[in-house]
């Protein structure tokens, strides 16, 4: 049998997610909306685009979460965009309930499934998730820290001219403007990114990162980005399905590691069939410590207005 993906929310970021996702072959994909055909729409048009691209996989699409039943991850997009002028956390109530429901729904189906969460505010979204389906923290697991982290390795590409394969960036905390990208670790074939780039440079990259969404929806001015999360997910989903031991930033939830408890907050993990495998602790600078504080605190009061059991 083969392994079974369904990503709820069939606008710009699940669609987006299921396409790039179909041409890795690695599962059947069911998308699901609350807009009466789109879902069904957009999953016939992907299917057919399957024999062009030599692809052997089932695509559905349905307004019923009956169709994601058995699914091996449950992938959540379904929510609103933020608008020019919005942060993150300005979708907070509204997202939250959808995401509720989404979660009860897709629990029920899929009561082993790992849950992959984009809804916005993201950090918020994925311990959302965690309370409400009742599954253990591991699996349950939030993108950001991917595409913030191939954000930076675009800027510094663009900076440097070296290949992008090259670059390798993490960016840690909450997705937010408080996000922390680290300079440190963040290198080109090893070397710390702190020691090629002059500080004007790097702070400039740093602050395009930060605020690296936020441009994107300036730019579209009706939505927010969707190519690269899209893909970002989908690197989460393959090496959850394939079991690859990989190493990605991701929102997980803490338990104590860099000091911080009970939230979800973007952190390296090992992800793997069981979701996260480990979480893996950086040594960070005094000031990076305390950058993260910063973000975390504005996490925590997010979990804290939802007023969660
Ligand atoms: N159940 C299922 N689908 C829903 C529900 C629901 N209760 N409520 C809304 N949706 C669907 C909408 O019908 C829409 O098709 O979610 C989809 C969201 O798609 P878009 O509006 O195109 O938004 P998108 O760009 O995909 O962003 C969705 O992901 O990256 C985050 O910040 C972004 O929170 C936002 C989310």
């Amino acid at each position: 049998m083969n392994n079974k993906v369904s990503i709820i929310g069939a606008g710009m970021t699940g669609a987006t997610t299921a396409h790039w996702l179909a041409e890795k072959e690695v599962a059947d994909i069911v998308l699901v909306d609350v807009v009466e055909g789109l879902a069904q729409g957009k999953a016939l048009d992907l299917l057919e685009a399957m024999p062009i691209a030599g692809i052997d996989i089932s695509i559905v699409g349905s307004n019923d979460y009956q169709a994601t039943e058995g699914s091996d991850v449950v992938v959540i997009t379904a929510g609103l965009p933020r608008k020019p002028g919005m942060s993150r956390d300005d979708l907070l109530f509204a997202n939250a309930e959808i995401v509720k429901q989404v979660a009860l729904n897709t629990i029920k189906y899929s009561p082993n499934a790992i849950y992959v969460v984009l809804t916005n505010p993201l950090d918020v979204m994925t311990y959302l998730t965690m309370k409400v389906t009742g599954q253990s923290p591991q699996k349950v697991i939030g993108q950001a820290g991917i595409l913030d982290s191939a954000r930076m390795r675009t800027f510094v590409a663009q900076e440097l001219k070296v290949s992008v394969e090259n670059i390798n960036c993490y960016v840690l905390g909450g997705h937010g403007d408080d996000m922390v990208p680290l300079t440190h670790i963040s290198n080109v074939a090893g070397i710390p990114l702190d020691e090629i780039l002059p500080s004007d440079k790097l702070e400039k990259i740093v602050d395009r990162t930060r605020k690296g969404g936020g441009e994107i929806v300036n730019l579209l001015k009706m939505g927010s980005a969707f190519y690269a999360p899209g893909l970002s997910v989908t690197q989460m989903v393959c090496a959850i399905l394939q079991n690859k031991h990989l190493i990605v930033p991701a929102a997980a939830y803490l338990d104590g590691e860099y000091g911080l408890k009970g939230i979800y907050f973007g952190t390296p993990v090992q992800l793997g069939r069981s979701g996260v495998e480990k979480i893996i602790e950086y040594k960070l600078t005094e000031v990076e410590k305390n950058m993260l504080k910063v973000s975390a605190a504005g996490v925590a009061e997010n979990i804290a207005k939802l007023n969660l059991p």
